[in-house]
């Protein structure tokens, strides 16, 4: 697996205290708030998981997984729940988890959708952004790092699946989308 890495993007040692440094603004700016944390499936398993270990203020955790279809040659963004959330979120400062901000067009629909269930906020915290790509105005408010226009692998984010298990950030190598 490691043969694939092209090179190290993000270092563990560097998301440790990218995720420290985002527990301790988030615990600041939720204190008082009704915090439920939403990751987006699968991608955002990770980053999850020690993002609320960096937390130290009352929270909640949900899941949701989504798939959006490419409707012919661009991306629709149609998309369709996949899991819903177990609990209603009305009343609730939402934080959406995500691993990566690409085009936006999952997560602007993952806004619309939560949005109409009457939340009493909703921000985004994404742990890499990828601005260049974005196809909508959509911003992040908490961002891990801002990446240039690379596929990454690691920590979570997967080519067909596989190199979630990464501890780190990677770029993959070229040959093993060409195989
Ligand atoms: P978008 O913002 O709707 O384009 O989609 C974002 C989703 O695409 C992320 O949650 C990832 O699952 C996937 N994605 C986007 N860029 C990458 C990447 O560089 N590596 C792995 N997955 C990616
Ligand atoms: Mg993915």
């Amino acid at each position: 697996m490691l043969n694939d890495v092209e090179k190290v993007l993000i270092s563990e040692e560097e998301i440790k205290q990218i995720v420290k440094n985002l527990g301790k603004k988030i615990s600041e700016d939720y204190i008082g708030k009704n915090l439920l944390m939403i990751s987006v499936l699968k991608g955002s398993i990770l980053f999850m998981t020690d993002l609320m270990r960096a937390i130290d203020i009352h929270c909640r955790i949900d899941f949701m997984a989504v798939s959006t279809y490419a409707g012919g040659l661009k991306s629709s963004g149609v998309a369709k729940i996949i899991k819903d959330l177990d609990m209603p979120i009305e009343g609730y400062d939402i934080l959406v988890v995500e691993d990566i901000l690409d085009s936006g067009i999952t997560l602007s629909y993952i806004l619309e959708l939560l949005a109409a269930r009457n939340p009493a906020s909703i921000k985004i915290c994404t742990l890499l952004d990828k601005p260049e790509r974005r196809k909508n105005g959509l911003q992040a408010d908490y961002v891990g790092a801002v990446i240039p226009d690379e596929f990454v692998i690691g920590y979570g984010l997967d080519y067909d699946e596989r190199y979630r298990n990464l501890p780190f950030v990677g770029v993959l190598k070229e040959s093993v989308y060409r195989e």
